[in-house]
């Protein structure tokens, strides 16, 4: 039996509702009015805002938090492509109702209400820059971003991907302290990824397998403010002198690898 008129545009509603929550056209009275949909918001759960979602890290950690039972809401907002990802992720046989925020306007609408905020919001490192070089431009974003947060949901947790994080960290909390909202214990610099490049090295050395190491790394997320505790790597282990010289450096520069051979990749895909 085909559906009635009114239920294609519940329908659409419904869908609406998911992509375009702050749609203008949603709010004038007509069946298309948001209240009328069911896709208002999950069950009990976390709320999670991710700033920047259509990005290279965006995108994946978008899939991960759907897929995440404790999520309810997922708010996924970008100045670019955010509806095309929301599209996507929503999609997803998962609970979590996904919507999608694109641009400076919607940014109040992506951020009321949430429990927790990651931010991988901003430009990756190009070959030959270093973290620091991010900083003019991803600074400048991230300021604007924690203004939002302090605005419209002050408790939430921030976690700051966006590098330089030494730095980007810092600024936030500054942000925090000027609207009255800073809570040291909400304000995390995401830096797993020293720890993750650290257990796969040392596991690489000692021929293990790298899920039965744990390499506690501590300080900062560049360079050598990397620091890596080799001497309490679980199991425990010793290394030679050229194995800890070794280890450290290329844990302190696996960001730096990771840059340079995507890099020589680009070049080689533009000359075939
Ligand atoms: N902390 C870590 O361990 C870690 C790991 C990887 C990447 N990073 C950092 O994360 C950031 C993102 O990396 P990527 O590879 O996803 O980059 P990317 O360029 O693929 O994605 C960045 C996204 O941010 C969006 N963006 C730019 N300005 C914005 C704004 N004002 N508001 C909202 N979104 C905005 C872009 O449109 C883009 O979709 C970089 O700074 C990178 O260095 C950190």
């Amino acid at each position: 039996m085909q559906p009635s008129g009114a239920e294609v545009h519940q329908r659409i509603a419904r869908i609406s509702a998911h992509l375009y929550p702050s749609n203008p056209q949603m709010g004038d009275g007509s069946i298309l009015e948001r209240t009328n949909c069911r896709a208002k918001g999950g069950a009990a759960g976390f709320k999670v805002a991710i700033l920047g979602a259509a990005g290279g890290i965006g995108q994946p950690l978008a899939m991960l938090m759907k897929m995440n039972p404790l999520v309810s809401v997922l708010h996924l907002y970008d100045v670019v492509n955010a509806p095309g990802v929301t599209a996507d992720i929503s999609h997803m046989d998962t609970g979590a109702v996904v919507r999608g925020f694109l641009g400076q306007s919607e940014l109040e609408g992506a951020l009321t209400g949430m429990d927790l905020v990651i931010i991988p919001a901003g430009i990756p490192r190009k070959p030959g820059m270093t973290r620091d070089d991010l900083f003019k431009i991803n600074a400048g974003i991230v300021r604007t971003l924690c203004e939002g947060i302090a605005k419209c949901c002050p408790n939430a947790i921030v976690n700051l991907i966006s590098n330089p994080v030494n730095s980007t960290v810092p600024i936030a909390a500054e942000v925090f302290k000027k609207a009255g909202t800073y809570d040291p214990k909400k304000l995390l610099g995401v830096t797993s990824l020293d720890v993750v490049r650290a257990n796969t090295f040392v596991a690489e050395v000692l021929g293990l397998d790298p899920r039965e190491v744990e390499v506690p790394v501590v300080g900062g997320h560049a360079g050598v403010t990397i620091l890596p505790l080799l001497s309490q790597v679980k199991p425990p282990c010793s290394f030679t002198h050229e194995e800890t010289e070794y280890l450290t450096k290329r844990i302190q520069d696996g960001g730096t690898e990771v840059v340079e051979v995507l890099s020589t990749f680009r070049i080689c895909r533009d000359c075939i």
